[in-house]
């Protein structure tokens, strides 16, 4: 069910206490192996088009953690070594609260006035960064730890030891139904043994989104457990061909800062053979925010947009040091100017904001990170606008917001039924 966006202010992002905090377990030799407790086979390597040159780098891969404060990761010692090799970025924020709406904002361009981890879909005709990298052919996968299997639809997959690692909430691509729904898409939609089967035949795709599951991310534990996930994981991969060449960029990231009631910054890092040699360990205190993500894959491989907030040059700086080799121009805004607040949760319109219901609408023409056109997705129907669009309504009493939710539920759970299904033979 939706609920009410009604969120207490102060209320902290899930965190277990310290003592709880279970000891990191490496579930296999090495990131590059196969694990039974990934859960699902590994599902045939990646076929790829062949690579498209960017103006700066040819692979993107992005990396989420989970409501983690800037100085608390900045105090792990892994964080402080990567970043001798990388670029800290001071200035970079998420664009809301709680998980979900952020995740969707990275690969969508909006998070849809959403304020909720509950379950979404996002209809066929609203587009996603995807739908620009198959413009160009750039091939692209996203990697979920623990999912059971490629493209699955369910809410959440809890492993035979009980315990729930994977959730939907923080696989963006299978809420947005324009990828998930797709039958030519699905494939994409990975988890971590198809990543061990990909980097052992060296064909990870351009453009990549991974997500660990809620133990590794920091998400049900710690930093410091984060921390010991990325000593096992990136730390290794970071010297490994398949994954990093001199024209790869790595950035990781955190979803949202832990505390709502402050300025939503969150700790991020640039890495990765494309980070020219002279600007390993800086910091960039450039204004960023999950939009940036969008806006620099644009302009690296001249792309299109999507007509939202990847087009609001308030909040999508393209990364400083892209933008400079491109010519591209940024605000100039820094984390030291003042800047728009990026923690208001539940009273941004939107179709997944029932308290502020607007309708689903077709892009804004606009220019974003690189040259090309908007992009309207085939069923979109472009005569409904931002500037057309009703007034936001309170749908919450007129039972419009269950007829919602249950349909998004309903669709989920056909898939759920067939995939389960197609599991038994
Ligand atoms: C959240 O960001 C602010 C700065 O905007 C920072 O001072 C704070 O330490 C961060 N995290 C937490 C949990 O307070
Ligand atoms: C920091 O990185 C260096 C070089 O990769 C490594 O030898 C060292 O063990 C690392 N230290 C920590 C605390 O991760
Ligand atoms: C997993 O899904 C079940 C059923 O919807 C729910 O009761 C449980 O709280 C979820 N757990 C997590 C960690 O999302
Ligand atoms: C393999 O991928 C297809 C989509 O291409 C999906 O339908 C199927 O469930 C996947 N199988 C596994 C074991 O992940
Ligand atoms: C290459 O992919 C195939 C599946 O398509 C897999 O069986 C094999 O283990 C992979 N090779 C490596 C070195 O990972
Ligand atoms: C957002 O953060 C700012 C700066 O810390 C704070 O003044 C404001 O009250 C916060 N807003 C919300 C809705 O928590
Ligand atoms: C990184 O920069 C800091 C100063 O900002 C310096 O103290 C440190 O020695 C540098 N480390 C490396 C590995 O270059
Ligand atoms: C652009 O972003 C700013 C800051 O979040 C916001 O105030 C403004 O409404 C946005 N503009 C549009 C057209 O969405
Ligand atoms: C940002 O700074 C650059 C370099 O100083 C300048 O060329 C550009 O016009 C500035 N952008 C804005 C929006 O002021
Ligand atoms: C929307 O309606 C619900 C139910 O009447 C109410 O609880 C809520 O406060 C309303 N939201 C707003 C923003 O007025
Ligand atoms: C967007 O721009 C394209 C190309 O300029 C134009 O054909 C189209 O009518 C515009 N669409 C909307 C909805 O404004
Ligand atoms: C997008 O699809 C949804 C669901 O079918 C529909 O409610 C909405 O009006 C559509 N919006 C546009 C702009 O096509």
């Amino acid at each position: 069910m939706i609920v009410p966006s009604v969120i207490a202010l102060g209320v902290l992002a899930t965190a277990v206490s310290a003592a709880s905090v279970p000891t990191f377990t490496a579930p296999a030799a090495a990131p590059t192996d196969q694990s039974s407790f990934y859960v699902g086979a590994a599902n045939n390597t990646l076929t790829n088009t062949p690579i498209v040159t960017g103006k700066v780098f040819d692979r993107f891969i992005q990396i989420w953690l989970e409501n983690t404060d800037f100085a608390q990761a900045a105090s792990q010692a892994v964080f402080t070594n990567l970043s001798t090799q990388g670029i800290t970025l001071t200035g970079y924020f998420g664009v809301t609260h709680p998980s979900q709406p952020n995740y969707l904002a990275a690969t969508g361009g909006d998070f849809w006035g959403l304020a909720s981890d509950d379950l979404e879909s996002v209809p066929t005709n609203m587009s996603t960064i995807v739908d620009l990298l198959d413009q160009k052919n750039i091939s692209w996968a996203t990697y979920q730890e623990n999912m059971p299997s490629d493209a699955y639809v369910g809410y959440n997959y809890t492993n035979s030891d009980d315990y729930t690692y994977y959730v939907r909430k923080h696989n963006p691509l299978v809420i947005y139904q324009s990828v998930g729904s797709v039958q030519s898409r699905q494939g994409r939609i990975r988890n971590f043994n198809d990543f061990a089967v990909d980097i052992g035949n060296n064909t990870l795709p351009q453009w990549m989104f991974i997500t660990p599951n809620l133990r590794n991310d920091g998400h049900d534990t710690d930093v410091a457990y984060a921390a010991s996930w990325l000593n096992y994981w990136l730390v290794p991969l970071l010297n490994d061909p398949n994954f990093n060449t001199d024209r790869t960029l790595i950035f990781l990231t955190f979803d949202e800062n832990e505390t709502y009631t402050i300025a939503n910054q969150v700790y991020s890092i640039l890495l990765g053979g494309a980070v020219p040699e002279a600007l390993k360990n800086t910091t960039d205190s450039t204004f960023y925010t999950h939009y940036s993500a969008l806006t620099t894959v644009e302009n690296n491989w001249d792309l299109g947009n999507l007509g939202r907030q990847d087009t609001n040059k308030t909040v999508s700086n393209v990364f400083n040091f892209v933008a400079s080799n491109t010519s591209y121009q940024n605000n100039n805004l820094t984390l030291s100017s003042t800047l728009p607040e990026l923690n208001l949760t539940g009273t941004i319109p939107g179709p997944l904001n029932p308290d502020y219901y607007v309708p689903y609408v077709a892009p804004t023409n606009g220019t974003g990170g690189g040259s090309g056109p908007t992009f309207f997705a085939p069923n979109v129907n472009t005569s409904l606008t931002a500037a057309n669009a009703p007034a936001p309504v309170n749908i919450t009493t007129t039972g419009a917001a269950a007829d919602l939710t249950s349909k998004a539920n309903s669709i989920v759970a056909a898939v759920a039924v067939a995939v389960f299904a197609a599991m038994l033979l």
